[in-house]
């Protein structure tokens, strides 16, 4: 019985090292993270505690919840969580657990005057304060100014929504500044989101992250979409920073949308034809065209399920001109086709880790950025030190 017991603690112990181990390689000789990180149900827990409850989750854009009453629910590190806008149209993310027995509140995402229980209808308005339980006069201890859902901190960044449940994290701005000078270029802010979705694959968070994190893949993986398209010998890797890794390629002149508008002004000289990937930690990854963009907010459902909010949408100026349905349409059938393409070779990936020979490999140097975040993954799990001597532009 002692032995069942200690196992896992075992396997998590032998997984982190393995992944300290890995980490401490230098770039030219760096090799992928161990199956471990990937399949270990206790590894998983430890992200939830050191990575997903601790540091900023995107959930979307800001835009999509427009008037009072609007909101999207989400589950961060097991907390239910629900985001919206209150009765002065500001943004708010409140705990998703009635304050009663206890049952979750909203699902999904929509439009609500108040938050309703579906159990015994207590009721509380959009900044949380209890507004009414039915039934509750004769209990004479209950009062229900008592009440209020607690509040988890909730913050905008360039027109993304993102939360935490970390009281003591830096302000996101704050942590995302060297970001957002990088790209003050193309105005992501003004982007306009014209779709959203929320999907569950088959594969671990970080495969999928990581297929987000190099380009490398795109000739062979997406041979019959956007493959022809990407000049791997024109992409830059740089070093990543603190909070998140990047990459730029260029897009052929053929895909209209991946090119600045003619109407934009901003963006000069080669920045009319380069694209930004941008993978923010843990899990909000984005490409951002001069025409449009996309983005993934990840969260594990266990080790070998990841939930994604998959959206994207068009700068300003194509949404402005007279075809921008049609360059919508486009983009969203393009994406669709390369998802289809991800999706398969991150699952394929998944069942790899699975075997008992799955063995790491050496990383392509145009796979900068996954060495990058394995340093991150290291530091928040293993506890291993980065270091950033080798700065990014
Ligand atoms: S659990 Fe919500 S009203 Fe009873
Ligand atoms: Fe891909």
């Amino acid at each position: 019985m002692k032995q069942l017991e200690e196992r896992p603690v075992k396997l998590l112990d032998s997984t982190l090292s393995e992944l300290a181990g890995t980490a401490a390689r230098p770039f030219p000789d760096a090799r992928a993270m161990p199956p471990g990180v990937y399949t270990s149900e206790a590894f998983l827990a430890r992200e939830l505690e050191k990575i997903f409850a601790q540091d900023w989750i995107c959930i979307g854009r800001s835009a999509s919840l427009k008037k009072p009453g609007d909101y999207i629910t989400y589950d961060l590190a097991g907390q239910p969580v629900v985001v919206l806008r209150d009765g002065d149209n500001m943004l708010r993310a409140l705990s998703n657990v009635c304050l009663h027995r206890m049952s979750t509140l909203l699902e999904g995402a929509g439009n609500t005057r108040s938050i309703v229980c579906r159990y015994h209808a207590w009721t509380y308005n959009l900044d949380g304060s209890l507004r009414g339980a039915p039934f509750m006069k004769e209990t004479t201890g209950f009062c229900k100014e008592d009440y209020r859902l607690p509040s988890i901190r909730c913050e905008e960044w360039l027109g993304w929504i993102y939360i935490t449940l970390n009281a003591q994290a830096p302000a996101i701005g704050e942590t995302l500044k060297p970001l957002e000078d990088m790209i003050a270029q193309y105005g992501m802010e003004n982007y306009v989101e014209c779709f959203r979705e929320t999907h569950v694959w088959d594969t671990n968070w970080k495969v999928l992250a990581e297929n987000f994190m190099e380009s490398y893949h795109l000739p062979v993986c997406h041979a019959a979409t956007v493959g022809p398209y990407s000049r791997l010998e024109e992409m830059e890797c740089p070093p990543g920073l603190r909070a998140f890794n990047y990459h730029w390629i260029t897009k052929d002149a053929s895909l209209p949308i991946g090119n600045a508008h003619p109407n934009n002004t901003r963006l000069e000289g080669k920045w009319r034809k380069t694209t930004a990937l941008l993978a923010i930690y843990p899990s909000h990854l984005i490409t951002l065209t001069p025409g449009y963009f996309w983005y993934l907010c990840l969260h594990p459902k266990g080790v070998g399920k990841v939930h994604m909010v998959f959206g994207g949408g068009l700068s300003p100026d194509f949404i402005d001109d007279p075809k921008g349905l049609d360059y919508i349409t486009t983009l969203k059938t393009l994406l669709d086709e390369v998802n289809v393409e991800d999706r398969q070779c991150t699952e394929r990936v998944f069942r790899g880790l699975n075997a008992e020979k799955a063995a790491p490999g050496h990383l392509s140097y145009l796979e900068r950025p996954i060495y990058d975040f394995m340093q991150y993954i290291a530091e928040r799990t293993a506890g291993i030190e980065r270091s950033f001597a080798v700065a990014a532009e």
